[in-house]
């Protein structure tokens, strides 16, 4: 299976700095053959933007969050169907930033990769535990809970991706090791089996501090089937050394 490095800009990133970040990319795609299939998700306002600068370079777009609903009364919101419109083909959905920032739950998280899956996107579903639970020693049973409540019972490998992000080591610099990656890993890849959905093919990304300095380890790891980075994608050099590190 191909993997799929993806790019979480988050809150970043002018027109300008998107504008070259994400023509810097496109060039590198096209001029050389990517060990892996290579995904960039800026802030709404530029989705359009960069999916333009992004079309026929073989880079995909996504969003970092949709609503629950198709359409409606939600001011503020963004409709998993105009991202799609928008040329797009992923959504980010559950990432802890949002679980914690805006309350979602695993219902919530649920209900959001329901409506990408309406709209023909690839839901992106992010699970991970803090760093109490990790102390607590609450990390599978934290993982089972977030997998059962927040994977659509629509979900296959096909469809969908899952995202294990450690809260602990999200923008803090602190990795998690090969020892943290690779159990829980394996956990998603089983409870998705178990759950009767096809899990045959399912990508497993890790993210949390994935850098060009770590990628190769990272990625090498049992499930791992790529990384979603945050700090790293904004940097075109940096990122693109993450995705030359895919097996
Ligand atoms: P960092 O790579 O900055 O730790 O962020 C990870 C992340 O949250 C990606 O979604």
């Amino acid at each position: 299976m191909e993997y799929l490095i993806a790019g979480n800009w988050k809150m970043n990133g002018s027109v300008a700095f998107a504008q070259e970040l994400a023509a810097n990319l496109a060039a590198k795609n096209k001029a050389g053959a990517p060990r892996a299939a290579v995904l960039l998700c800026p802030q709404a306002p530029l989705l359009s933007l960069v999916a333009g600068i992004c079309a026929g370079s073989g880079i995909a777009v996504g969003a970092q969050d949709c609503h629950t609903a198709d359409k409606g009364a939600h001011t503020g919101d963004i409709a998993a169907g105009l991202i799609a419109e928008l040329g797009c083909s992923y959504v980010i959905v559950g990432h802890s930033e949002r679980r914690a920032d805006h309350g979602e739950t695993d219902a919530a998280v649920r209900a959001k990769a329901e409506a990408a899956l309406r709209a023909g996107l690839t839901p992106i579903i992010c699970v991970g535990e803090t760093d109490a639970e990790r102390e607590k020693g609450q990390t599978s049973e934290v993982i089972a809970r977030q997998v059962k409540g927040s994977v659509p019972q629509a979900a296959t490998g096909g469809n969908c991706v899952i995202a294990y992000e450690p809260v602990w080591a999200i923008g803090t610099g602190k990795t998690a090791t090969v020892a943290d990656i690779a159990p829980v890993h394996t956990q998603i890849h089983g409870l998705f089996g178990e759950s009767g959905r096809i899990g045959a093919g399912l990508r497993v990304l890790y993210g949390g501090s994935v850098k060009g300095s770590n990628a190769a380890t990272i990625l090498a790891c049992a499930g791992v089937g790529g990384a979603l980075v945050g700090g790293a994608s904004l940097d075109p050099e940096d990122f693109w050394k993450i995705v030359g590190a895919c097996p």
